[in-house]
């Protein structure tokens, strides 16, 4: 009989190191205040555990390294692109894939090219840069997750799921003022939450039925997919590359920022089946980002994420990635901390409204929160709440939906024994949350605050 043992490992060893810095609570709150409280105004030095973001702070692997070597940095039509767009049609098979720089790059160009004023954007959760493009366009950005993904408690397996009656009222009322649905896969602002096949495949129909395009916003796509793998009736049997292409089958193009799942430090890209849209689009890339066959990247960008692609979607890889994400967010359950569930793929999420009841919603208890971490052990994340989401383009300001602090996990990056570490951090804060207090934003820019905001504390 073979042994079988449980525990489950890092798919790969340590090949080159990155030394942390140690601080002291003092140095911490000195740093803190500088920022104005606001952990985007930090020096990334002066953070011990950064769990601001998954975007583009993913360890690449030996053979990204070694893929950069082949960058070819030719203008037009490089090698580097060819490779590229193989990877992204192997498992995305759009017609055309434009390269852009990042994701809201991607974005900008789909939404100047088919929004504008008197237009609809439902998505089941816009994230920020998202909704900010479609309302910069002049258009309406409209969030129409299932009711379960606003319940922080739900055990919904598919959180991000599409409310599809929803769906159907606004294309039956408002069909001919809407240009795109957008699914986020996985539901990023909404716990990290995955939509499953079946959603997928009714959102499809319905859409297709008005005769409006469905779009993915597909930055996580590979842990969307795992998650189908895990929990969706009929899919454990199959291969996670195939899982993705059935959800791109279902689409009719994408946008990505491939500074999540397929490991760049860099890059995004807009694929479509549309021709005449696809033109549009490429005349925009090409006063902006670049040339079609780079794009807003280097070749050597190309290269890594041809190889990143293929990694993505390697079950070992997805196992460890979602049972660590899991094993963060289970830890802190079980120690009593309000976190989102079930746990999502690339982040843990704590429910800062059920953890600091007496704070106020416009006191921004998620930021109260967030500095708190910093200030405690040197753990920087993000709030996802009401500064985030809280100002309207009408000027008025409300309590998000969710008031989430998210401890997003960069991929391949942290060992156990750092996330052991903020599973202490986290829990110790939490055990004296009714100590904090709000917080008054004193500086607010026009448009997604939260980046260049300035706080101070009420007390
Ligand atoms: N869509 C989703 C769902 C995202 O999470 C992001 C970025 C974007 C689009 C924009 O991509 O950053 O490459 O321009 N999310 C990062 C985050 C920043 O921290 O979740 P980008």
């Amino acid at each position: 009989m073979p042994y079988e043992f449980q525990t489950i490992i890092e798919p790969f060893r340590i090949h080159s190191v990155e030394p942390l810095r140690l601080t002291s609570p003092e140095q911490r709150h000195a740093a803190m205040a500088e920022a104005g409280f606001n952990l985007f105004n930090l020096r990334a030095d002066d953070v011990l555990i950064d769990l601001l973001t998954d975007s583009g702070t993913g360890a690449m692997s030996r053979d990204q390294w070694a893929a950069i070597q082949h960058g070819d940095e030719s203008y037009a039509g490089s090698p580097s692109w060819f490779r590229f767009e193989a990877a992204v049609k192997d498992l995305f098979p759009f017609r055309h894939v434009i390269p852009t720089h990042q994701g809201r790059a991607a974005e900008k160009i789909l939404f100047t090219a088919i929004g504008g004023p008197g237009r609809v954007v439902p998505s089941n959760t816009h994230f920020d840069t998202t909704r900010a493009n479609v309302e910069a366009s002049g258009a309406e950005a409209v969030d129409l997750v299932i009711a379960e993904g606003l319940d922080p408690r739900s055990l919904h397996p598919f959180k991000g799921n599409m409310d599809l009656e929803a769906l159907d009222r606004l294309l039956r009322e408002r069909g001919a003022d809407v240009p795109v649905v957008m699914v986020t896969v996985t539901n990023n602002s909404g716990g990290g939450q995955p939509v499953s096949l079946a959603n997928l495949r009714a959102v499809s129909a319905l859409c297709h039925s008005y005769g409006v395009p469905l779009f993915l916003d597909a930055c996580r796509f590979a842990e969307n997919a795992w998650f189908i793998h895990e929990r969706e009736e009929g899919q454990s049997e199959r291969d996670v590359a195939d899982i993705v292409r059935d959800m791109a089958r279902l689409a009719d193009g994408m946008t990505m920022s491939a500074k999540k799942d397929p490991f760049g430090n860099i890059g995004g890209w807009l694929a479509l089946n549309d021709d005449g849209l696809a033109e549009r689009c490429r005349n925009l890339l090409i006063l902006t980002e670049g040339f079609p066959t780079y794009g807003g990247l280097a070749g050597r960008d190309l290269e890594a994420l041809a190889q990143g692609l293929s990694e993505a979607v390697s079950h070992d890889y997805l196992r460890y990635r979602i049972r660590s994400t899991t094993y963060l967010g289970e830890a802190l359950d079980r120690a009593g901390v309000p976190v989102v569930l079930p746990i999502g793929g690339h982040a843990v999420y704590l429910d800062a409204r059920a953890l600091l009841p007496h704070v106020e919603p416009l006191t921004y208890p998620g930021q109260a929160l967030a500095v708190a971490l910093y200030e405690a052990g040197g753990v920087r994340s993000v709030e996802i709440g009401t500064v985030m989401f809280g100002r309207h383009p009408d000027g008025s300001e409300h309590p998000a939906p969710l008031e989430l602090v998210r401890l997003a996990i960069p991929r391949r990056t942290y060992t156990q024994s750092h996330i052991d570490y903020v599973i202490e951090v986290v829990t110790a804060v939490a055990r004296d949350a009714d100590r904090l207090g709000g917080y008054r934003m004193v500086y607010e820019p026009p448009a997604l605050r939260h980046f260049t905001a300035r706080f101070e504390p009420l007390d």
